[in-house]
């Protein structure tokens, strides 16, 4: 039994590798010219909490996500705001540089970035 590959990313980056990476991404939304003007109440603290607490829920740690907002229904979820291409790559460079500000261990890192380049690209919602 290997339990390396049983370990899930909130057993590597606990509660706290969750709340410097996404407090580092949302640093960078309401100024970002992009993403910012998608958020016209301005919630920002209320948005990184329920980004924060998906991705505990996601990635093994507690469920206080489903809990709170119920099934994610993320695309649908999604579907009020206008996410282009280009919008979708300007989310995933803020979360990259996120990322590298959060210096995560680097296998909890490379799973983080592939689950969030897939699952921006499944968000697409317009041409
Ligand atoms: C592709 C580009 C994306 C854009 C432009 C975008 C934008 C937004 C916006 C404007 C909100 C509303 C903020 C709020 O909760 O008040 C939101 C919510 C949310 N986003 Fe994204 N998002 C993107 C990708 C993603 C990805 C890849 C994930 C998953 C890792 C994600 C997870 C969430 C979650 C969990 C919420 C809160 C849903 C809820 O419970 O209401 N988003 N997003």
């Amino acid at each position: 039994m290997n339990n390396e590959e049983q370990q899930t990313v909130f057993d590597v980056i606990g509660n706290t590798g969750f709340e410097c990476l996404v407090s580092a991404f949302y640093r960078r939304i309401p100024n970002d010219p992009i993403l910012g003007p998608l958020y016209p109440d301005q919630d920002f603290a209320g948005a990184e909490q329920r980004l924060r607490d998906f991705l505990l829920f996601r990635f093994g740690g507690p469920a206080d996500y489903i809990e709170r907002r119920g099934h994610p229904a993320l695309r649908m979820r999604h579907a009020p705001f206008a996410i282009t291409r280009a919008v979708r790559d300007r989310w995933v460079e803020l979360m990259e540089a996120a990322l590298l500000e959060a210096r995560l261990p680097q296998n909890a890192a490379r799973e983080l970035k592939q689950f969030f380049d897939e699952a921006a690209t499944f968000l697409i919602n317009r041409g």
